[in-house]
């Protein structure tokens, strides 16, 4: 069987992006990383891809007339690397519809709260003004509609008397880097199952069925 291969999309530190090519690295995570693609030239993502011996390929918004012409290079750079999966690890722009669909299903995106709660920007400064107590981070398929689409899986944190939304940042980060490495390995694994909104993560066994005619 061919070994699916990612490519992964951030715009600044890359954590997460780290954490997947350590799973990688360990095992974890049954794919290769075809590439890291940032839209900053900046971005110390670009040092860790490269520390880990991956291709980077970098597309900055900036040097595009418009956005038209800027998704038009994303597209050609993404499919240059025919990846089975792609992978938002802190990619900061909201893409079109166009890159959306041709993606469905195949690219998830992490954002900081627990979805539908706290989209868009600044998701953990979000959840300490309203009050909440619990937060957290989500997983989720890239739809058209921004931090909305079927969620994969989500993990939660206190929030803590005195959090700042860098102190809340910092514990929802930790969650993070457990919670996409999971999503991509299920992913992998043909594990997830998507209906409507609602994504079933199958068991091993359901994913893999015996052989057929053995009976077993
Ligand atoms: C993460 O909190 C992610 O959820 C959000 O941006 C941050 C990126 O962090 N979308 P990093 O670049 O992965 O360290």
């Amino acid at each position: 069987m061919t070994v699916p291969s990612l490519v992964i999309m951030a715009s600044g530190r890359g954590s997460n992006a780290q954490a997947i090519l350590d799973r990688i690295a360990d095992g974890y995570i049954p794919a290769t990383c075809a590439a890291v693609i940032t839209d900053n030239p900046d971005a110390y993502v670009i040092e860790r891809a490269r520390t880990a011996g991956v291709p980077v390929s970098v597309v900055p918004f900036r040097s595009f007339p418009n956005r038209e012409a800027y998704e038009d290079r994303l597209i050609e750079t993404i499919c240059g690397y025919d990846p089975d999966l792609v992978v938002l690890a802190g990619y900061m722009r909201i893409l079109g519809s166009g890159i959306v669909r041709m993606f469905a299903g195949r690219m998830i995106n992490i954002h900081p709260s627990l979805l539908p709660a706290f989209s868009g920007l600044h998701a953990q400064e979000q959840a300490i003004r309203y009050g909440v107590k619990v937060a957290g981070c989500t997983v989720h398929f890239v739809t058209e509609e921004m931090d909305a689409g079927p969620v994969i899986i989500q993990r939660t944190v206190p929030v803590l008397d005195g959090d700042t939304g860098e102190t809340l940042a910092g514990r929802i980060l930790e969650e993070e880097h457990t919670a996409l490495p999971e999503a991509v390995r299920l992913f992998c694994e043909h594990r997830l199952e998507i209906t409507g909104r609602l994504v079933r993560v199958l068991s091993t066994e359901e994913n893999c069925p015996s052989p057929q005619g053995t009976g077993a």
